[in-house]
């Protein structure tokens, strides 16, 4: 189908300094925890956008010097020309499709402990480390030699860049993660020389550094200045204001303005706490101080939303890292105007929580993202079937759609038989608790994707028993029937089931999200971490009831670290007035009241309820497998040939996981056994000479 006409304005070229872009998207800068370990995992997967239409393709921040590393964090280096190489694969994948190759070169100053290199870390004044784990190392404050030396790295790199074949070179001055930010906000600098004070004297490192970048890149190659444009933290640091004035006094030094938010977790948040597009208030009129273009971000997924932010004015290019994660095929589905086909990211930041795990990026919506060299998965193509084996695939969740979808884009035939009346098993469900209702993009995109596949048919309320499993004659069997919440206390404090009385009423999220409510005064005993004792507060909140969150950890939803938004978590719980006790594990349940026990000294007091909610371990649901595996001697005379539960009734765990489950099945199926060999390719590093 022909593209919308109202969407042509995305597929204007632009000018960058001397450069064109062929169309307004710009995958900006993300981080992806493959970084310099996974070197061809990683170029991979940025030829991929660029494939998918990206008119321009960025790395991840990529330190420039020995001096300011990020570790754990696993980024790019560019420390000097043995690293060149690595990042020619990347910039060399992207210009194969055509796309522009940016890359960002970051000095992290007070933002690195430099636990790999051992050096000093260095900043604008003497400060402790701002890193997320409250590293006891401080920066040392900057001297003029410093500054000399930091200006001259930064300048060998943007050069390295260039022969590394980027096309625009960063300077980095955005999320609190680089020392120009660190110099150019009044949280941070307490300088008294020409390098601290005013503005003017604040943004000098950054002038003097887009202007050292500038002459390094030369003629042929544009400069981009990402800055955040507000610090989030009130008056005592950067806000719109002062960033006018920053972007009017260099309005044209840069070939580019890349803006954004400040810190991290502020720029990308979650679905939970932000909506697409709302950054808006952050970057109106910044635009009109400068002729150069401007590129910003929001987690733009629709094409309306885009071709506002050019009519209005506020963009010239739409900046997106999120939804370049969930579809890198995204600008090419809106050229071929095919926007049903769109994989919806679902800001769920699973893909953030890649980089705090130092594991290869992964996405809730895109099972292939981090995959594509590794196990050759593509996010839109997938290898013809190899025979007419048909599959019956039982339960229409998350893992069952996808696998019921990709087995049927390779041409099977498939079954998927869901025992509701709905699709989307615990998407379905989950998406109903508050402000998390994009989640629901997991089910409706495949909904939508196997509506056009005549080869798979779909059959609600259709629970089966083995009995009838067997019947149906498939010869493949997938059981993706998802698991059921514990009632009985276990978890990670408790490994064994704690004393409950029965005449508690007791609840489990399954029974909470099916509309089986308690009231009064409810204890919630989370010792599962992640988002949902969190969301059941909230929900139980918003019914009228008393809530106390009583938790193990320290502090709530503990995983949630991971995707940037347990503060956000805390914060919204205190203000909807959820009692929130930490460092507790419920040990027994009483008629009346919870025991609750210290987590260290094992303490114990009481807590009088109304009723409790168990958010703990969760249990597969095996029922099927264990029947189906009794009856192993039916299999052959049946035709069944083999039975594999996967994602959650297999063992229980993200939505991400669910989904990335049924694509391998799908992706493994018909395929040669490979026997003990790994299942994925990997890039071992090559032994230097002793
Ligand atoms: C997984 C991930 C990694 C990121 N890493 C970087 C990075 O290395 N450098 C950077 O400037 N911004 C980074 N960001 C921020 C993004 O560039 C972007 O500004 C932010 O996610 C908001 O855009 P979005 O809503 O389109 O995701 C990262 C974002 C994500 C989701
Ligand atoms: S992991 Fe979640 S937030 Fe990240 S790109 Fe995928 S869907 Fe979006």
């Amino acid at each position: 189908m022909p593209r919308d006409s109202r969407y042509d304005v995305l597929f204007e070229p632009v000018k960058i300094g001397p450069l064109t872009t062929k169309n307004r998207f710009y995958q900006v800068p993300h981080c992806n925890g493959m970084g310099y370990r996974d070197v061809t995992a990683l170029a991979t997967m940025r030829g991929i956008k660029a494939e998918g239409g990206w008119g321009v393709v960025c790395t991840e921040q990529v330190e420039i010097h020995p001096s300011s590393e990020i570790t754990p964090f696993i980024e790019l280096r560019l420390w000097d020309d043995q690293d060149i190489p690595a990042l020619a694969r990347t910039s060399e994948a992207i210009h194969r499709h055509g796309a522009l190759a940016g890359i960002e070169l970051a000095y992290n100053g007070m933002n690195g402990s430099n636990f790999y290199t051992r050096e000093v870390p260095m900043g604008p004044a003497h400060l402790p480390i701002a890193t997320f784990f409250n590293d006891p190392v401080q920066a040392r404050a900057m001297d003029k030699q410093d500054i000399a030396d930091l200006r001259r790295w930064h300048r060998n790199a943007a050069i390295r860049a260039r022969r590394a074949g980027y096309d625009i070179v960063y300077v980095y001055a955005a999320h609190a993660f680089c020392v120009l930010q660190h110099f150019l906000s009044r949280r941070t600098n307490d300088r008294s020389d020409e390098y601290g004070g005013s503005l003017v004297n604040r943004m000098r490192l950054l002038r003097e550094v887009t202007e050292d970048t500038k002459e390094a890149v030369g003629d042929g190659g544009a400069v981009a200045v990402r800055i955040s444009v507000d610090e989030m933290v009130g008056e005592s640091g950067l806000q719109k204001e002062e960033i006018q004035e920053v972007i009017s006094r260099m309005a044209e030094l840069p070939d580019l303005w890349d803006l954004t938010l400040s810190g991290w977790d502020q720029d990308s948040r979650t679905s939970r706490f932000a909506e697409e597009g709302s950054q808006e208030p952050f970057i109106a009129g910044l635009k009109a101080l400068t002729t150069k273009p401007v590129v910003g971000v929001g987690r733009f997924t629709s094409p309306d939303a885009m071709v506002r932010q050019i009519r209005k004015g506020l963009l010239d290019l739409i900046g997106a890292a999120r939804p370049s994660i969930a579809d890198p095929f995204l600008p090419k589905k809106i050229e071929e105007g095919r926007l049903e086909d769109i994989r919806e990211c679902i800001g769920c930041n699973i893909c953030v929580s890649g980089d705090f795990t130092q594991a290869p990026i992964r996405c809730t919506q895109n099972p292939t993202m981090g995959e594509e060299w590794r196990k050759g998965w593509h996010p839109e193509r997938i290898a013809p079937k190899r025979s007419e084996a048909k599959v019956l695939v039982v339960g229409g969740g998350p893992a069952g759609l996808e696998c019921a979808r990709a087995l049927g884009q390779r041409g099977y035939e498939v079954t998927l038989a869901e025992a509701r009346g709905e699709l989307g098993g615990r998407v379905t469900l989950e998406s109903k608790l508050p402000r998390v209702a994009a989640w629901a993009r997991v089910r409706d995109h495949r909904i939508q994707q196997l509506g056009k596949l005549a080869n798979v048919g779909v059959y609600l309320d259709s629970a089966m028993t083995a009995g009838q499993i067997l019947e149906f004659g498939a010869g493949h069997v997938v059981l993706a029937a998802g698991s059921n919440w514990r009632r009985d206390g276990v978890a990670r404090f408790h490994l064994k089931p704690i004393p409950v009385d029965g005449a508690m009423p007791l609840f489990t999220p399954d029974d909470v999200m099916a509309g089986n409510l308690p009231g009064g005064h409810v204890a919630i005993y989370d010792d599962d971490h992640y988002y949902m004792g969190g969301l059941l507060a909230e929900k139980l909140v918003a019914l009228g009831c008393a809530v106390t969150l009583i938790t193990p950890a320290s502090e709530v939803s503990n995983w949630t670290r991971n995707t940037m938004e347990q503060h956000f978590i805390q914060a919204r719980l205190l203000e909807l007035g959820v009692s929130i006790v930490t460092n507790r594990a419920v040990s027994e349940v009483r008629a009346d009241c919870i025991v609750i026990a210290c987590a260290f000294t094992g303490r114990t007091s009481e807590l009088p309820a109304d009723a409790i909610v168990m958010v703990t371990a969760r249990l597969p649901n095996e029922r099927l497998t264990r029947e189906l595996t009794e009856r192993r001697g039916d299999w052959a005379p049946a035709g069944v040939i083999s039975v594999k539960a996967i994602g959650d009734a297999l063992a229980p765990s993200t939505i991400a996981a669910a989904v990335y489950a049924g694509r391998r099945y799908a992706e493994e199926f018909d395929a040669p056994a490979i026997g003990d060999a790994l299942p994925f390719r990997r890039e071992v590093t090559g032994l230097a000479p002793l």
